[in-house]
């Protein structure tokens, strides 16, 4: 049993302990708040924006670069430490300040803190910078060649030092007059794209076709007459190019407007020379699918990646007198003179630099033929990701390879290192 004297010693070293413990405690916990405040403090002169605060802001780039920002993964805003050089952008128009016009399409600028800039001697509001109307798009060639007889193009948007911001690369086959396949850089944070703009109107440049209008090919009489005159029925027979349903040939995007992060990106895919003839129960449904899967992926997984979209083969369907298989291309005038053939498969290689890990996803454009035989050996059962209808004729059967075995039949795909399948 113990004494009175020695319970009360035990009592007061408890309560020194108590004290004790209390006050490393306390200490702990102002360290972690002056931590706090110190980091806040160091972080507060930097910039953090909003990309899309308003439609018409400029294009927005480090310095001197002609990358396009994104957010990092995760995140919504634009971040930029204190006194980071920036390039403000309106690509063929000014830039103007709270309103008032500064004649400039291009300004120079530093971050200053939170959402303000350094530009000249005055600290501007990200939210108060706008271009005086829609950005003054482009699409030329690089001087480049691509894919042994390709001249590779690109679409963006020229800046006034001779800077040119490519949003879009494309491998043009000048022959058949369509694109071999088309590039982009796709961000993790793409399914934070702005979405919803109106539509641009389709461009083609010039000087890079040689079948005069590409919009007039496509419209639906005319692809119809030029279609049937191929396989031998009168002009005007809905048999394939039907009226007010999905079985005609769309403008089929190759890289999609909804795979770009920035409106003006966007906009910039609407360029003839991005586009082949795609029948609509297919370009609606099962390629559709096919995109939404990839920029899943990416968004879910958190990976940048590089993409390729391409077109591969002429499709056929059968002649009226007799049944003999027959080429469709959209510009016929003779078997000698003739060009943008309709593809017999869509393809898209996604590729991760960083793991080299890579998929082609492939996807057949005819929805009157039950038959089909695949270019390469079907990886999907084992992409857990892909959601396409695979034995869909009418939506457009679907399948899933090595980028390297696809390269054995499509052989203009670009050459990379490749170290296993995109699961
Ligand atoms: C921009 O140009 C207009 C018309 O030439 C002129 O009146 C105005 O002062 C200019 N503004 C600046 C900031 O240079
Ligand atoms: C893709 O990114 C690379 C590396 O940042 C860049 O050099 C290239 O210009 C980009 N290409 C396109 C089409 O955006
Ligand atoms: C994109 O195109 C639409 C339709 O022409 C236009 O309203 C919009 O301002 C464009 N966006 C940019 C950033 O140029
Ligand atoms: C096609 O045109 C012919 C001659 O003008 C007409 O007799 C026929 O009914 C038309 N067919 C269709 C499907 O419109
Ligand atoms: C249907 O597709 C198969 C495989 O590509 C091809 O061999 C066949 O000729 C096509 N049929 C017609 C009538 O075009
Ligand atoms: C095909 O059409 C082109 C252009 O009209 C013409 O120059 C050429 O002689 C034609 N070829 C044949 C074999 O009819």
């Amino acid at each position: 049993m113990q004494t009175k004297v020695e319970k009360m010693v035990s009592k007061k070293v408890t309560i020194i302990l108590i004290s004790v413990a209390s006050l490393i405690l306390f200490a702990t916990i102002c360290g972690i708040l002056v931590g706090v405040l110190l980091a806040q403090n160091s972080n507060s002169q930097d910039c953090a924006i909003n990309p899309f605060e308003v439609s018409l802001h400029p294009i927005i780039v480090l310095s001197g670069t002609s990358n396009f920002l994104y957010p990092i993964w995760g995140e919504k805003v634009l971040r930029f430490k204190h006194g980071e050089a920036v390039d403000f952008i309106c690509p063929g128009r000014t830039i103007l300040i709270g309103g008032s016009q500064t004649n400039n399409s291009l300004l120079s600028g530093t971050c200053f803190s939170g959402s303000e800039f350094a530009v000249g001697n005055e600290i501007i509001e990200w939210s108060d910078l706008i271009c005086s109307s829609t950005y003054w798009r482009g699409i030329q060639r690089t001087g480049n060649t691509c894919a042994s007889d390709g001249v590779e193009l690109e679409a963006g948007f020229s800046v006034d030092d001779g800077r040119f911001l490519q949003t879009l690369l494309i491998c043009f086959n000048p022959t058949l007059q369509v694109a071999y396949y088309t590039f982009i850089n796709q961000t993790a944070s793409i399914n934070q794209q702005v979405l919803g703009t109106a539509r641009p109107s389709w461009l083609q440049g010039s000087g890079i076709y040689d079948v005069g209008s590409v919009t007039s090919l496509y419209v639906r009489a005319n692809q119809r007459a030029t279609i049937n005159g191929q396989l031998g029925l009168e002009a005007n027979s809905t048999k394939y190019i039907q009226d007010s349903t999905n079985y005609y040939l769309a403008r089929g995007h190759l890289t999609a407007r909804s795979d770009n992060f920035y409106a003006a990106q966007q906009n910039a895919t609407f360029y003839m020379q991005n586009i082949a003839p795609q029948w609509q129960t297919f370009n609606g449904w099962n390629w559709n699918q096919i995109e939404i899967d990839l920029r899943d992926y990416a968004s879910e997984n958190g990976v940048d990646l590089q993409v390729w979209t391409g077109v591969y083969g002429v499709t056929t369907l059968p002649h009226k007198d007799t049944g003999e298989p027959t080429e469709l291309y959209l510009y016929y005038v003779n078997e000698t003179r003739k060009a943008i053939p309709v593809p017999q498969v869509y393809w898209k290689v996604a590729y991760n630099p960083l793991t080299q890990r890579g998929i082609a996803l492939i996807g057949v454009n005819n929805p009157y033929n039950s038959t089909f035989s695949k270019l390469c050996f079907d990886v999907s059962s084992r992409l857990s990701w892909l959601h396409c209808e695979r034995e869909n004729q009418i939506l457009g059967f679907c399948y899933a390879c090595s980028i390297t075995t696809l390269r054995y039949a499509v052989n203009f795909i670009p050459a990379m290192d490749v170290r296993g399948l995109l699961l």
